[in-house]
């Protein structure tokens, strides 16, 4: 099983730089974080991207949807001046470009499946295409919010790690649900979001041999950091760790 670290860079670390960019991973690894997590899609022409978002809109001067871009109109945008207010040279990064940063970088990896709607085979199909074209000995997980995700990309790469991420408790997906789904496909690992997260559910999921990951929608706290852990949780997906006291 993968040996998680406390903390994992969250887009890079998205609140000091522009998420999901080169920008972002390289401070994230200078400020001393060895694994970070990012999210990947693909643009129309089958290029996997580092992309968070549906739509273009909110971080960068594009609109649209990725998918309905080829990759050359995607790397013109400006993915930097949404975070530092002004026009930047800050562009979309593809996954493969990411890879040999995360390689020549020594970088752990979380890739996040984040399929733009009605793309998700296409999409998990293109990234394991790119994965498999490169050797490297850098560790990495898989996790997404979407289950045949996981499951197609499993059925390609069976001897990788994957996690699943989980938002909420509803929509007939309750904890042990998703414990079944855990056990059947053998994943090591939940994302939780930090709104659901209590001891009963942390220890639920320990007592099933699964590791415990949690996020947030704004940067986790030291004191909450701490609570985690001391509670069992194996690593927090972080925006800003400068408060933090890193190796
Ligand atoms: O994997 C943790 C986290 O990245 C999931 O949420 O929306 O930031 O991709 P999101
Ligand atoms: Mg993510």
């Amino acid at each position: 099983m993968l040996n998680l670290p406390k903390l994992i860079g969250h887009r890079g670390v998205k609140d000091l730089s522009p998420e999901n960019t080169i920008e972002s991973l390289n401070l994230a690894k200078k400020i001393g974080l060895n694994w970070i997590e990012f999210d990947v899609k693909i643009s129309k022409d089958l290029i996997p991207i580092l992309f968070h978002d549906d739509s273009l809109e909110r971080t960068t001067n594009g609109t649209g949807l990725p998918i309905e871009h080829n990759y050359k109109y995607l790397k013109q945008l400006d993915a930097g001046s949404f975070f530092y207010k002004k026009s930047t040279n800050i562009y979309i990064p593809t996954f493969e470009e990411i890879l040999f940063f995360c390689i020549k970088k020594n970088i752990n990896f979380n890739i996040e499946l984040k399929p733009n709607k009605g793309f998700e085979s296409k999409t998990v199909k293109s990234i394991a295409k790119t994965l498999t074209n490169l050797k490297f000995s850098n560790q990495y997980f898989f996790s997404s919010f979407d289950l045949n995700s996981l499951i197609m990309m499993k059925k390609i790469l069976p001897h990788s790690n994957y996690s699943f991420l989980v938002n909420d408790f509803k929509n007939n997906q309750s904890l042990s649900d998703i414990i079944v789904i855990a056990n059947k496909y053998n994943f090591f690992c939940f994302g939780i979001n930090l709104n659901i997260v209590n001891s009963e559910v942390i220890d639920i999921i320990l007592e099933n041999n699964l590791l415990v990951t949690v996020y947030s929608n704004k940067n986790i706290s030291v004191n909450e950091a701490n609570q985690l852990w001391s509670k069992g949780v194996n690593s927090i997906f972080i925006d800003d760790p400068t408060k933090f006291k890193l190796i």
